[in-house]
């Protein structure tokens, strides 16, 4: 199954304008085009503008962190997914990180995901379990409550095109991505959902990510677990180098070879 690979910078609250257009700059140089691969960068809501008249749109697209619900409205502080409709092609929805911190609830995510497509922006639905989930064997109820929910109000053909992420809290921030084995079986239950839910053609058509502790070194291991598409990464693409040496490695995994 040929499905174009998707490697993706998520910077969360770190940059500054200045460092992010310098960071940016870096990127173009150091990344080539790859046709088989997506790369797209996730600043903050404050460099999405700048950025987007400094991409090149051949290699890198752009995605917002978050986005609210609402299309407009007295809604201080809020930037709505409506608003960034020009500006992104990609938005990251549901991050544990927003659950965690900020509260956010499942049918939030749920409306968010829903705004998103009727803005016309993709959604990059992130799911996973915390440490304490998994030690409870709770991890298939989890994932199937998490895909169950958000969806809830999205259509087959818009399903299609929705990108999932399986980010495990647990491997957030850590020192190592889960393993192959564990991120496998979390991939393939992600993918069983998404067919129970909208057949096998939707199934074959969507993405799924893998986020968590990625780095250049395990970037061959996870590209080659059947049904991985493409990587979230956190840390490690806020550097030029190691960014790139992931998207190499993800172009070499769709090229079908390995890096030595
Ligand atoms: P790290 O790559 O820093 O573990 O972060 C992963 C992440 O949260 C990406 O969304």
């Amino acid at each position: 199954m040929s499905r174009v690979k998707l490697v993706v910078a998520n910077w969360k609250m770190y940059l500054s304008i200045h460092e992010a257009s310098l960071l940016t700059h870096r990127l173009h140089k150091s990344i080539k085009t790859h046709r088989n691969v997506e790369v797209v960068l996730a600043p903050n809501y404050l460099s999405l503008q700048p950025l987007s008249q400094e991409i090149d749109r051949r290699r890198f697209r752009l995605a917002a962190q978050d986005g609210y619900f609402v299309d407009e409205g007295a809604f201080t502080g809020e930037v709505s997914l409506s608003q960034m409709r020009d500006l992104v092609h990609y938005a990251i929805i549901g991050h544990s990180e927003r659950r965690r911190f900020f509260q956010e609830s499942f049918d939030e995510t749920r409306d968010k995901v829903a705004a998103a497509v009727r803005n016309g922006i993709v959604p990059i639905l992130c799911l996973g379990e915390t440490k304490e989930e998994r030690s409870q064997k709770e991890t298939k109820q989890v994932l199937h409550d998490q895909i169950v929910t958000a969806l809830s109000n999205i259509t087959s053909e818009d399903a299609e095109n929705i990108v999932l992420a399986y980010e495990p809290v647990w491997a957030i921030g850590a020192n190592e991505p889960a393993s192959p084995d564990t991120i496998k079986e979390a991939v393939d239950w992600i993918r069983y959902q998404v067919r129970e839910l909208y057949g096998s053609k939707t199934e074959e058509s969507i993405r799924v990510l893998y986020g968590g502790s990625d780095e250049p070194e395990y970037v061959s291991g996870i590209m080659a677990i059947d049904g991985v598409d493409g990587l979230l990464v956190g840390r490690a693409s806020l550097n030029y180098e190691r960014f790139s040496d992931i998207v190499t490695g993800v172009y070499l995994a769709a090229l079908g070879e390995t890096k030595e």
